[in-house]
């Protein structure tokens, strides 16, 4: 599949059918994250995996809110995302942090997508409760919860509503709105 089309296909399911992972399905699209770019190379990501079935799952799925949690409880895997802001390298601050957990985010998103996996990432969870379970140094801060599963029996996928092209892509003097 090219990157248009896994990216047309990639979509957040809000419904999984309560089958397990295996680390193995989530191998590919843990490397696609690992080979990432990154502002000087610092490699901002961390993530925390729990499989369905292990108590870590339950632990993770907790700290959703319950809009969230009612159809995450049957994803196949839970993955916790985090970004570590200094660069190691130099002690500084990384700016660029959260851009480049993004940017892996996206590459195993559609990593997850070419294998046949649906996965979503929810912004919806209490980070306080997320410090505190992983007992999280001060430099590392939640982003967000990564929910991978298969899709229920006759899901149907909600059609991409998003902005046109011209209404983020501008030219040099044009009104940037
Ligand atoms: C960082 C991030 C946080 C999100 N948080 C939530 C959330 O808490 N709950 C939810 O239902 N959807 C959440 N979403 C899903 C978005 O609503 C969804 O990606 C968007 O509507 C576009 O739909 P699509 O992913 O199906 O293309 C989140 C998406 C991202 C990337």
């Amino acid at each position: 599949m090219s990157i248009l089309e896994l990216a047309s296909k990639r979509h957040s399911p809000r419904a999984f059918n309560g089958t397990g992972l295996t680390w193995n399905d989530l191998a590919d699209g843990f490397e696609a994250a690992r080979l990432s770019s990154s502002s000087y190379n610092n490699q901002p990501w961390r993530f925390v995996v729990a499989l369905r079935g292990e108590t870590g799952f339950e632990a993770l799925l907790e700290t959703a809110v319950d809009a969230n949690r009612k159809w995450m409880k049957d994803a196949g895997a839970i993955v916790g995302v985090m970004a570590s802001n200094v660069l190691e390298k130099t002690g500084e601050t990384d700016h660029a942090a959260l851009l480049g957990v993004g940017m892996a985010v996206a590459a195993m998103e559609l990593s997850f997508t070419e294998k046949g996996l649906a996965s979503m990432q929810v912004g919806g969870f209490d980070r306080g409760a997320f410090k505190s379970l992983l007992q999280l140094p001060s430099h590392l801060v939640p982003v967000s919860l990564l929910a991978v599963g298969r899709l229920p029996e006759g899901h149907v996928t909600s059609e991409k509503t998003r902005k046109n092209l011209r209404d983020i892509a501008f030219r040099v003097g044009d009104n940037i709105i």
